[in-house]
């Protein structure tokens, strides 16, 4: 008897594998790959290929052997060279992706052991991390090319960060062996059908077809499933239920891959996406280009559909068939009419032509209930036919598109006239749309500007979205239709092809040493993150790997479904009935408060009487396992009074004027008289959309009553395990002594992880309290998402006043926060204005913040915790002041720079902007600015719908919490007998490698190696009252602290060190002092503290400075955009360990890539948030990294993520050279993030013409900005 979650691969936790990750269960992420080797009876050979475990039935891996990460390689016995070389290169910051990451690229390896870069690019393309900015994993993972293959470009780059010598060589002879029994039984015939029973589904697997057809007459309601990825998301996702189903993997009648036919290519319905991309690169390499035009066209969609792991999966049948008109192959296979071969019991076998006909609704085909399909027939391309295939998603690759089109046309011999025409289109309709109308208008036809005119007004008329359409995007996805058309139109006049290439040039400019340094100090080298072969391994754990402890439960959160209510009622009655359920947990529940306070501001853990948002949690259902915790919690009935007002928008807070306190102010000059005296005035605003953390772990704990004087452990993935500890102790109404919190690491955090975790804890554990028993919490990635919010939405409102030389004499500028419901952690607000101006000498300068309450899950902080929006605010002042008055906006940045040296900020502390201008002078140099400026400008004068645009930035950023007492580091060094070392620290291992600094920086003052120094830990019974590990300052206090520490522990020995200099540091600590000496320290940084009365103080502990500059390339007709390169200059003194800070760096750039150009939040008019996992919100993957990166001097942390912006400002750039050309003016709006929408409704033309905005009020909008 299996449950639904025993039917996948996620069994293997219960095996106690640890090393297959869990982030998403919908196939999205990459985290759980593993590899499956099959035996392929039809080709007697074994096949290797990665899958998603989430969305692997194990039913399915009958006869198949499973490999995971443990299986590769371990620490106790022998790394892999994968694992080995992701680890070196630094390419595992907090771990949590690296398995997957291991798992696609040893795949690859035993399939090509040689593998070029664009193998690579392919193999890792499903997979996501969220921490490194993936150029280190490609370093590691290309020493595995030939040098010809790789550019000849890693050794600039593994000779600075890694060594080559020493790391392991691949050898193939050593790879694990397919299982001989396997074999002999994949030799066999299939011995017969499979039936697999769980406690509420029913998987059969028919040993062949009649069996199939025969269970399809039975039982015609039950799926028929093959890869899993379309139903599997259904189910473990949306919470899909489906009793039976049928998989039809196995069956080789179908399952037979292509046969060339005389018209050309039948390919079994069950063949993997992975396995039509080789047969139509196959097809394409042996055949003459003119009867493969259509297949050239399935590949350019094939290469950018979904990531390697789920073409490895999907099949596809499923993917016609599952019948999504965003899916993307319909619209080719349709445009090159295929039919399709299905058969049933009853009636036998029939051909359908794939149209539109074949569509009868969302997710509905016109097959009969009792029908399978059984195989696909694609087409030669005829001569004279030409096709392309069109997508365009929120991201390049591995995103579901937004619209997706297969365009073919077919010209009478020898001429230009249309023979016949097909286009459809998908993601304009609930269903496959073919334009009929325009296509049979254009047939007869030449192919010239008259038919392309004309072919733009039918398609307008033809292709029908209501303003409202389901998904929005309306006049974008109207404007792509015809985009895309033109684009048809241009390629079959040039007949041009594209190509896709991958090359990461990543120059380092590292610090050297000092030659004077100990060969055996490690402080300044690029040493690898402490637990980076753990987590290579798999070895490493993370909470939720923690083994079941006996009696442990589950804990589910149920959340409100309305915005703004009174609650009526609970009524969990039916739940409580549930198999498996134990209690149910709400506000009366708690034994002692029910809230947390943060700065005097509360939040109830549970909503008692008004729920002020959707997925603010109301109750909880404890049960015995993951599963029956969750079915139950959907069983709560709450019963709602609605309340008003309900809003969810920073301009309805406006309106409402709801707004938190305290407003914060900081003045300086007199702004007003300063604009009586300037040459012009400005005032605009600029609208920046918020971000959602997405670490790779979601959030979680596990919290175990220890039976005894109401003691409490708790293992959580908690940035800030002294507020956790804290706040868990004022819910259940006992003393922090007697609560204990235990944090290994996290995978992934960046700020998200500081509050909301201590309520989740706080429930946990009032769960454990009452039922006497563990418990375990493990967010869902969906439910994580909609109840832990992220970075706060900014609106900034500025008048400013210049001169016409460029010269900024006054800004004025209010800052909107989009706070949510509670004020949380919305004083970031404070960041956004201590930050307000930059590098920027504005003599004359006011700034307001106010944070808007909304009805939103309360916003809290992430990296840059406000910076990245108040310094975007101030750069988008000083580019319109550029445009308006007609200069680069560079020059307008270097006439208002701070140059005295000695400035005062606006908030007057005292500091030195040299640093800054000499990292931005650098920065042009390095970048060649000037020169890559002029090149720019002939590439736009000589291209029509490609533009590409340049910018640079300099930042100022304060390091340090502007609260003080933040800014405290504490650590406990023991030394044993033994002379081995046990650190302990206050700060939070996150990826960001505070652990491996503690390490440097106690090896160095102790004069012992690293190996013999060892952290365990983060401990509230050992380190008490730490600060939270953030504000880009968890390394510098607690490394102080450390080095404070151990300085101490050192001037005790030195007298008997000194007269015993020949003893070993064995000798040393043994003879000398009692054994276990223990020395702890509290190291609290310089002060900080504002004085918001009087708009002075110093609020940081240091500035630190950089420049960035980027350019790219934008695709007017469709809003696509790359990043071609970016130059970083950073100037913050000496590294630690250059190669974790380099890591930040690129890390925090990246998911500024994320925040200001791809990931984009939609809300329902109701306030539910829809964007809730990886399938619709998409954060930066591998194909987004600029290829090309230089950068000079580090810093760590969290200022890179605000360099991002220079994408932002060269796309508007961009977008503004086309908007020139076609005699509109360069200053328009562009929120941001600019998506692929944004930019190409900017770069306005005639075809976004014919897509008018509808007037506001005249329809419901799908989705909100908020
Ligand atoms: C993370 C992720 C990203 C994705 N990205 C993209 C993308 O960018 N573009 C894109 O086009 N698609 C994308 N997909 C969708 C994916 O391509 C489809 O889910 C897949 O092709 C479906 O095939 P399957 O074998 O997994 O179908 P299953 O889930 O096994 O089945 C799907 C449906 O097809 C029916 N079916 C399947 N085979 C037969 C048969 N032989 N006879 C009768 N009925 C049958 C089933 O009954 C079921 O209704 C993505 C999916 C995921 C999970
Ligand atoms: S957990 Fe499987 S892909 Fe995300
Ligand atoms: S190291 Fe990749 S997600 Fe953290």
């Amino acid at each position: 008897m299996l449950s639904q979650n025993h039917l996948h691969v996620s069994l293997l936790y219960i095996v106690l594998l640890t090393g297959t990750k869990y982030g998403c269960g919908g196939g999205g992420c990459g985290a759980c790959t593993v590899m499956v080797s099959k035996y392929d009876q039809l080709n007697n050979r074994v096949l290797h290929y990665t899958v998603n475990a989430c969305l692997q039935p194990i039913c399915t891996l009958h006869g198949a052997a499973v490999v995971t990460v443990e299986g590769i390689g371990s620490t106790k016995t022998k790394l892999h060279p994968v694992q080995e070389r992701i680890a070196k290169a630094h390419g595992s910051q907090c771990g949590f992706c690296t398995p997957g990451m291991v798992m696609s690229m040893y795949t690859l390896l035993r399939n090509k052991p040689h593998p070029t870069m664009e193998d690579i690019r392919e193999a890792l393309g499903g997979n996501l991390c969220r921490c490194t900015g993936y150029r280190p994993i490609i370093d590691g993972f290309k020493t595995f090319c030939d040098v010809s293959n790789a550019f000849n470009l890693f050794p600039q780059i593994s000779e600075e960060l890694f060594h080559m010598d020493n790391v392991l060589p691949l050898d193939p002879s050593q790879d694990l062996i397919f299982p001989p029994e396997l074999m002999i039984m994949g030799k066999k015939r299939a011995c017969g059908s499979l039936c697999f029973q769980g406690d509420r589904l029913k998987l059969i697997s028919p040993v062949d077809l009649t069996n199939l057809l025969e269970l399809k007459t039975e039982y015609p309601e039950a799926p028929v499933v093959v890869g899993n990825t379309t139903i599997g998301p259904n189910m473990q996702v949306k919470g899909v239920h489906h009793p039976l189903t049928i998989y039809a993997g196995r069956l080789f009648v179908i399952y037979l891959l292509c046969v060339y036919v005389h018209a050309g290519v039948s390919m079994g319905a069950v063949c993997t996406l992975s396995s039509l991309k080789d047969e139509m690169e196959r097809a394409v390499r042996e055949m003459e280009a003119e009867r493969t035009r259509g297949y050239q066209a399935l590949l350019q969609t094939l290469r950018c559909l979904a990531g390697k792991q789920i073409r490895n999966m999907a099949t596809i049948g499923g993917n016609i068939l599952s019948a999504n008109p965003k899916y993307d192959l319909n619209s080719v296979l349709a445009a090159l009419d295929c039919t399709l071969q299905v058969m049933s019991k009853e009636n036998g076998t029939r051909a359908i032509t794939l149209n539109e006909e074949l569509f009868t609704g969302f997710g509905k085909t016109a097959l009969r209930p009792d029908e399978v399909l059984l195989s696909i027939d694609i087409p030669y391309s005829k001569p004279w036919e030409f096709v392309s295939a069109f997508r365009q998603a929120q991201r390049r690759e591995f995103a579901f598109s937004i619209v997706n089109a297969g365009m073919k046309v077919l010209f009478r011999e020898g001429t230009n006239i249309v023979e016949s025409l097909n286009i459809y289109y998908g993601g304009v309709g609930p269903t496959l749309v073919k334009v009929g109308r325009t296509c049979q208008k254009l047939v007869g036809r030449s192919w010239g500007e008259e038919l392309l005119a004309d072919a733009c007004r039918l398609l307008e008329e033809e292709v029908e979205l209501s303003d409202s359409a389901h998904g929005g995007k309306v006049e974008y996805r109207k404007t792509l239709t015809t985009s895309f058309f033109f684009k048809f139109y241009m390629q079959v006049l040039q007949d041009e092809t594209s190509n896709l290439t991958l090359v990461f040039v990543c120059l380092f400019l590292l610090q050297l040493v000092s030659n004077a340094q100990s060969s055996q100090d490690p402080v300044g080298h690029p040493m690898m993150h402490q637990a980076a072969f753990h987590q290579a391994t798999g070895e490493a754990q993370y909470y939720d790997d923690i083994p079941a402890v006996q009696g442990e439960l589950f804990v589910y959160m149920v959340t409100s479904t309305r915005a703004h209510a009174k609650i009526i009622n609970i009524d969990p009655s039916e739940a409580l009935g549930m198999t498996g359920v134990v209690t149910f947990l709400s506000a009366g529940d708690v034994p002692g408060q029910n809230r947390r306070m943060l700065f005097n501001n509360p939040e109830e853990l549970f909503a008692e009487e008004e729920v002020s948002c959707v997925g603010q949690i109301i109750g909880a259902v404890v049960a015995e396992s993951r599963e029956q915790a969750r079915r139950a919690a959907q069983m709560v009935k709450v019963t709602y009074q609605d309340l008003l007002p309900v809003f969810f928008t920073i301009e309805e807070a406006i309106q409402h004027q709801s707004f938190f306190d305290p407003k914060r102010k900081l003045e300086r000059g007199d702004v007003g008289k300063a604009f009586e005296t300037v040459d012009q005035i400005l005032e605009d605003e600029i609208y920046l959309g918020g971000q959602e953390h997405f670490y790779m772990e979601t959030q979680g704990l596990i919290a175990v009553p220890k039976g005894e004087n109401g003691e409490l452990e708790l293992f959580v993935a908690s940035q800030h395990s002294a507020y956790t500890q804290e706040v868990v102790g004022i819910t259940l109404g006992i003393d922090s002594n007697k609560i204990t919190c235990h944090v290994r690491r996290l995978g992934g955090a960046f700020g998200g992880k500081v509050m909301k975790i201590a309520s989740l804890s706080a429930i946990t554990a009032t769960a454990a309290v009452k039922t006497g028993r563990p418990v375990r919490c493990v967010l869902e990635r969906g439910d994580d998402m909609l109840i832990t919010s992220g970075r706060h939405p900014f609106l900034g409102k500025y008048k400013v006043g210049y001169n016409n030389d460029g010269t900024i004499m006054a800004a004025d500028i209010t800052y909107y926060s989009n706070g949510g419901c509670t004020l949380n952690e919305s004083l970031i607000m404070e960041k956004a204005l201590l930050h307000m101006d930059n590098g920027y000498k504005i003599p004359n300068l006011r700034g307001r913040g106010l944070v808007c309450k909304t009805y939103l899950p309360s916003y809290t902080a992430f990296r840059g915790f406000g910076g990245p929006q108040g310094l975007m605010v101030m750069e988008s002042v000083l580019h319109e002041v550029a445009v308006k008055c007609g200069l680069p906006p560079q020059k307008v940045r270097e006439i208002n720079m701070y140059r005295e040296e000695e400035c005062y900020t606006h908030h007057k502390q005292l500091f030195s902007p040299r640093d800054m201008l000499r990292c931005w002078d650098e920065c042009l140099d390095k970048a060649g600015y000037h020169d890559r400026l002029q090149a720019i400008q002939q590439f736009n004068t000589s291209n029509r719908w490609k533009k590409r645009g340049i910018s640079a930035v300099p930042m100022k950023f304060g390091v340090g919490f502007s609260k003080g007492f933040f800014n405290q580091g504490a650590a406990l060094v023991n030394i044993y007998k033994d002379g081995s070392v046990l650190v302990a620290h206050g700060g939070t291992e996150m990826g960001q490698g505070i652990n491996t600094k503690a390490l440097q920086i106690a090896s160095r003052i102790l004069k012992v190696p690293m190996s013999s120094i060892h952290i365990k830990e983060t401990c509230t019974g050992n380190v008490p009252n730490a600060a939270p590990s953030a504000a880009s300052f968890g390394t510098d206090a607690v490394g102080m602290a450390v080095k404070d520490a151990c300085e101490k522990l050192m001037r005790r020995l030195k007298p008997f060190m000194e007269n015993h200099p020949k003893y070993t540091w064995q000798q040393w600590v043994i003879n000398k002092h009692p054994p276990g000496y223990k020395k702890v320290n509290i190291m609290m940084g310089p002060h900080t503290d504002m004085d918001w009365e009087n708009s002075e103080g110093p609020a940081y502990y240091y500035f630190t400075f950089g420049a960035c500059c980027s350019e790219v390339e934008i695709d007017c007709l469709t809003g696509d955009h790359k990043n071609l390169r970016t130059d970083i200059v950073m100037d913050v003194g000496r590294s630690l360990n250059p190669a974790l800070d380099i890591g930040q760096i690129e890390g925090g750039f990246v998911q500024g890539i994320g925040l200001y150009t791809i990931e984009e939040l939609q809300f329902s008019l109701e306030g539910v948030l829809m964007t809730r996992g990886p399938s619709q919100y998409k954060i930066p993957a591998l194909c987004d990294v600029p290829p090309q990166f230089l950068r000079i001097h580090f810093l760590s942390g969290e200022p890179p993520v605000f360099l991002a912006s220079t994408i932002f400002f060269a796309i508007k750039e961009a977008v503004a050279a086309a908007r020139r050309e076609r005699g509109l003016g360069d200053s328009f709006p562009l929120s941001s993030p600019a998506t692929a929408e944004r930019i190409r409704m900017a770069c306005e033309d005639q075809f976004t013409e014919m897509a008018p905005s509808p007037k506001k009020g005249t329809f419901k909008p799908w989705s909100i900005n908020i």
